[in-house]
């Protein structure tokens, strides 16, 4: 136990309040964990607050009120470069000059890591070589950012984050921007990290069905606080898309991996009728 909390929970969220300048909280009273080794998914609506979540569980913006546990030391005071050497997050919108080289951008995630007065050795040198490969940057090594297809440089993102050699990796719709098979290979690599080197993993999906069947535990986000956590069996119900998502539809089983899956009908949004697909003629 670290400041009384079990080791099996790597981060935490406590009683927060979030929020930006003046305006009204975001985020109320969330308690939220994750646990070591996991993967577990935020879903949500647009504006329910979860890269806010997410920003505020990496460093980045500080709670109102609350706290956010790493490895059970409150982390607003922590350094960065602490913070650094345990967790990574790629966010939402990254930005970084387009002259960057993708090693330069990958290099980048060394920093934590390097002490002050030697530049980088061997071991960076490796960690380098296996980010750049785990995200299928090898060839691309020395494209500047500014020439990478959208799919390319969210991976040379993954790949930064991953030279961190982080114990959790926070991403915020990893996906965005990829064609279904880029997609599968960012889960495949995500489900990969988390099942052989034991990364623990908390990030943000839209795709409810690719959420579903990727993580441990789903986490539904409704106007700033938890709706409903667990298991993806317990969370993805109909109840749950109709009150948090407004959407009418149903849940089935995907026949391959008997995740369940579901099948959206029509939105509940300013009364809309449901209309016919062109799908039905
Ligand atoms: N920098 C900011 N300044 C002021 N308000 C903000 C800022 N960022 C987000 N918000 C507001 O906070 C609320 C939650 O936003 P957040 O980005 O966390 O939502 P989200 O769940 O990640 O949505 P999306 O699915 O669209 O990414 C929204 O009402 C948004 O307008
Ligand atoms: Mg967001």
């Amino acid at each position: 136990m670290v400041n009384g909390q079990s080791e099996t929970i790597i981060l935490r969220a406590e009683k927060l309040e979030l929020g930006y300048r003046r305006g009204e909280a975001v985020v109320r009273d969330l308690h939220l964990d994750v646990q070591r080794g996991e993967i577990v998914t935020l879903v949500g609506p647009n504006g329910s607050g979860k890269s806010t979540i997410l920003r505020a569980m990496a460093r980045i913006l500080r709670p109102r009120g609350g706290a956010v546990y790493l490895n059970g030391a409150a982390i607003h005071r922590l350094s960065t470069r602490k913070v650094a050497q345990e967790l990574a997050i790629l966010p939402q919108h990254p930005i970084a000059p387009g002259d960057l080289t993708v090693r330069d951008l990958v290099q980048r995630g060394r920093f934590a890591r390097q002490a002050w007065w030697r530049a980088s050795n061997l071991h960076d040198r490796d960690v380098i070589g296996w980010a750049l490969d785990s995200a299928g940057l090898t060839d691309l090594a020395d494209r500047r950012l500014g020439t990478l297809s959208g799919g390319e440089r969210q991976r040379a993102w993954i790949a930064l984050a991953l030279a961190q050699e982080p114990e959790i990796l926070l991403l915020d719709e990893p996906t965005t921007f990829l064609d279904i098979s880029h997609q599968l290979e960012v889960m495949a690599l995500l489900r990969k990290l988390n099942a052989e080197d034991g990364l623990s993993i908390a990030m943000v999906l839209h795709d409810l069905n690719q959420a579903a069947r990727f993580s441990h535990r789903l986490i539904a986000i409704h106007e700033g606080s938890v709706y409903a956590a667990g298991a993806p069996d317990t969370v993805l119900t109909e109840g749950m898309l109709r009150e948090v998502f407004q959407v009418e539809g149903v849940i089935g089983r995907d026949p391959h991996t008997d995740a369940p899956v579901f099948t959206p009908l029509y939105s509940l949004r300013g009364g809309s009728e449901p209309r016919g697909d062109a799908a039905d003629g």
